[in-house]
């Protein structure tokens, strides 16, 4: 009966220029693993649903992608975009198209370009998660403990501890802010009532509809026109309508930061978004001057705090730089300060303009 759904439709903007429209993060091995972002995402929750469960939605521009790297999917569990209307709407075709099919089912929603240390911590809270969505009328998301004010996040106050089970750490949420300014991101980790949201979310099918159905009723109403449709030759024709006359909007602006029945189960399952270099660099290992290297041709000369990524047939030279980023990627190169990085998605834009 459990559903995963994966997001793959962003660009990863701030991992340029590594990560681009052509290519971004999470079909790239960043880590060095040997299996990517989407991959490692599709392995972990393999171990709550069988594969014929998973839907992916992303952007028709990577359905090529998606299936040359996830292929125990067959096409039909890859939900292809006309345009990139945020998460809200890719959450919305993804579930009405799983009520066509089951309407008594419980969906794992997740982006597809997290990091996930403590893999069987973080199995243990989903399977906890969706016990509760089935007794309960929630949405539920998975929360983390801040350790910074971090601006690009969604910020969750809790109120009282919900008494489920044996869990002491699942909570009913009474406020959920996303993507706060620096003074009030500083304020809420300073509060210490605050958690991150993950992102990643849990609940059944009624109550995302029921959700959709009373904050984003446009939205809601779009997706179920194509209830006969879904799993049809028609689907893509009426797909690419709804999209362009959907609204562009995330989940959280659009649902989470709206709705009343929100809970949050707070775990540390070794989480990070890794959503810019210098994550990156906190996460990666480092040498004895704390540099971080990606290339066989790299030299650093009384340079620290650096994180390189080179194509191993670039030959790179660093002399004194403390705390910068230096990457090149198809004849494009940044040097940027670590503490200024999140600049990068200005200078995409900007470099659009060029030429
Ligand atoms: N299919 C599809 N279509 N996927 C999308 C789209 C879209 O238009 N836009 C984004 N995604 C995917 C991204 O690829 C990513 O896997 C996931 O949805 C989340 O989108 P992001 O754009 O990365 O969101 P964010 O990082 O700014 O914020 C979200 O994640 C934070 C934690 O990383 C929010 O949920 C925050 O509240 C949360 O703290
Ligand atoms: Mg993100």
């Amino acid at each position: 009966n459990n559903y995963c759904v994966i997001m793959a439709g962003g660009i990863g903007s701030r991992f340029w220029p590594l990560s681009k429209t052509s290519m971004p993060k999470q079909f790239l091995d960043i880590l060095g693993t040997g299996r990517t972002f989407i991959q490692m995402t599709f392995d972990r929750l393999k171990k709550l649903c069988p594969a014929e469960n998973f839907l992916v939605v992303t952007s028709v521009d990577y359905k090529d992608l998606v299936l040359a790297q996830l292929p125990e999917l067959a096409e039909s569990q890859v939900l292809l975009e006309p345009l990139r209307r945020n998460t809200a709407p890719c959450i919305a075709y993804a579930c009405n198209k799983i009520k066509a099919e089951n309407p008594d089912a419980n969906v794992i929603v997740a982006p597809s370009d997290h990091l996930i240390l403590k893999e069987e911590e973080f199995l243990s809270q989903v399977r906890m998660g969706l016990e509760f969505v089935t007794e309960k009328d929630a949405l539920l998301t998975l929360g983390i403990t801040p350790n910074r004010p971090e601006t690009g996040y969604g910020y969750i106050q809790i109120d009282n501890k919900f008494d489920f089970k044996s869990l002491d750490n699942l909570y009913k949420v009474k406020t959920f802010t996303e993507k706060p300014n620096l003074e009030m991101a500083q304020i809420f980790l300073e509060s210490g009532e605050f958690f991150w949201n993950s992102g990643i979310f849990i609940w059944s099918m009624k109550s995302i509809m029921s959700a959709f159905d009373l904050h984003l009723p446009d939205v809601a109403e779009l997706f179920k026109k194509g209830e006969k449709l879904y799993g049809t030759a028609d689907e893509v024709h009426f797909i690419n309508k709804t999209y362009s006359e959907c609204q562009n909007i995330s989940i959280d602006y659009g649902v989470m930061e709206k709705a009343d029945n929100v809970y949050v189960l707070c775990a540390d399952f070794g989480w990070s978004d890794l959503g810019t270099w210098g994550s990156l660099y906190e996460n990666k290992e480092k040498d004895s001057d704390a540099n971080s290297v990606s290339g066989e041709n790299v030299l650093l000369y009384n340079s620290k705090n650096c994180i390189v990524n080179m194509p191993n047939e670039k030959i790179a030279v660093l002399q004194g730089l403390d705390g910068y980023i230096v990457v090149e990627s198809d004849g494009t190169l940044l040097v940027c300060r670590k503490e200024d990085e999140q600049q990068i998605r200005q200078f995409v834009n900007d470099v659009k303009l060029l030429k």
